[in-house]
């Protein structure tokens, strides 16, 4: 069977991350809340004093991460209505594509939702095309052709740098996985979807004979693009003993969404030291789970003490390992968190790690009341 993914023509073959947009009610204090806890230098806003007079957005950056804060000034647009549905949370999980049109095209042959029709955007920096196809729940992937706009983001906003020296620079560097969460037996067809619509293969799966602790189960599927650039885990719940924290999720953000946006660092010690003076909270992790570690991950460069004391988890495949912390949600609702990662050899997503987790994440339910 020939793939999408397997033809020289596939416009979706050399993609990247571009943005990340999430909708929030209070899109100034949420950029503030981004910069000062995770390192991000704010470099772009768009707003009524640049003539756009229904919402306000704030562009953070660092490294080659990209996030998108933006807010409504109505109250019952599409913004302000994602907002009071879902809560804060992540919009458009927007891709870079050499050609928008083209795969604005693929997407729409593989039966996606157009959301927006292939759009120039103008301005003095140029032109910059943008195309968006509908995801699982509310969630959107646009795709950006920047071609040789040279414009801070996007047409429309306007350079507006603001730093803060005095928060602790984590250094994270570029997003390594984005993974939503759909609804009970939903995972196969989006799985599809990201083959049909995008030319993705799965890299991965896991069923609920490797996800599951006493009430925890969910199923999981990896879609990749062909370089392993920008993956989508898809979750989806299974039946456990008591409700699931996707059933949890699926419940406080109304439907489908964002679960969590896995990040890259180098130096996974240093950017967690530097998160937690800034004031990140993270799951913590069974006193136990160091007891046993050496013996399960074999030789790592790390002391078990260092991963010990920064709750870090590890886990091994056959081509090397990775280190990974999650964050506590983001948000008021308990929805969105982020993970940090650092890959040494290893591509997986921490299958061993996923007892471990899950009864730290059922503790945090159980304090919600909601396990
Ligand atoms: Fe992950």
């Amino acid at each position: 069977m020939s793939t999408p993914a397997q033809t020289e023509r596939n416009p979706l073959a050399q993609i990247d991350w571009d943005f990340i947009e999430f909708y929030v009610g209070n899109a100034k204090q949420a950029a503030h809340f981004y910069c000062t806890a995770f390192g991000f230098d704010q470099v772009a806003y768009a707003g009524p004093e640049t003539g756009v007079k229904d919402r306000v957005s704030y562009v953070l950056v660092q490294n080659n991460l990209r996030f998108v804060l933006t807010a409504s000034l109505r109250p019952d647009d599409d913004i302000a209505t994602h907002v009071r549905e879902h809560g804060d949370g992540v919009k458009d999980v927007a891709i870079l594509v050499e050609d928008a049109r083209a795969a604005y095209d693929m997407a729409m042959r593989g039966g996606a939702r157009s959301v927006l029709a292939p759009t120039e955007l103008r301005d003095g920096s140029g032109c910059i095309v943008k195309a968006t196809v509908a995801a699982y729940g509310d969630t959107v992937h646009s795709f950006i052709q920047r071609g040789d706009y040279r414009g801070i983001f996007l047409p429309g906003f306007v350079e507006a740098r603001k730093s803060y020296p005095n928060a602790a620079k984590p250094n994270l560097l570029f997003v390594d996985h984005c993974v939503g969460n759909v609804g009970w037996g939903e995972m196969d067809a989006w799985g599809e979807f990201y083959h049909r619509v995008f030319g993705f293969s799965q890299l991965v799966s896991f069923d609920d004979t490797d996800i599951s602790t006493d009430y925890t189960a969910l199923r999981s599927k990896v879609m990749t693009d062909a370089r392993h650039r920008v993956k989508f885990p898809i979750n989806e719940p299974a039946h456990g003993k008591k409700k699931s924290q996707i059933e949890e999720y699926l419940d406080f953000y109304r439907g489908p969404g964002v679960q969590h946006l896995a990040i890259r660092t180098d130096d996974i010690a240093a950017t967690i030291d530097a998160l937690s003076a800034n004031g990140v909270d993270f799951l913590d992790t069974p006193d136990t789970y160091y007891d046993m570690l050496a013996e399960r991950v074999g030789t790592i460069d790390e002391a078990i003490d260092v991963l010990r004391e920064r709750r870090i988890l590890v886990d091994r495949d056959d081509q090397g390992y990775m280190l990974q912390i999650f964050t506590k949600p983001l948000q008021d609702r308990p929805t969105l968190f982020f993970e940090i990662i650092q890959r040494k050899g290893s591509l997986s997503f921490g299958k061993g790690n996923f007892k471990a987790l899950f009864v730290s994440i059922e503790r945090e339910q159980e304090k919600r009341g909601t396990l």
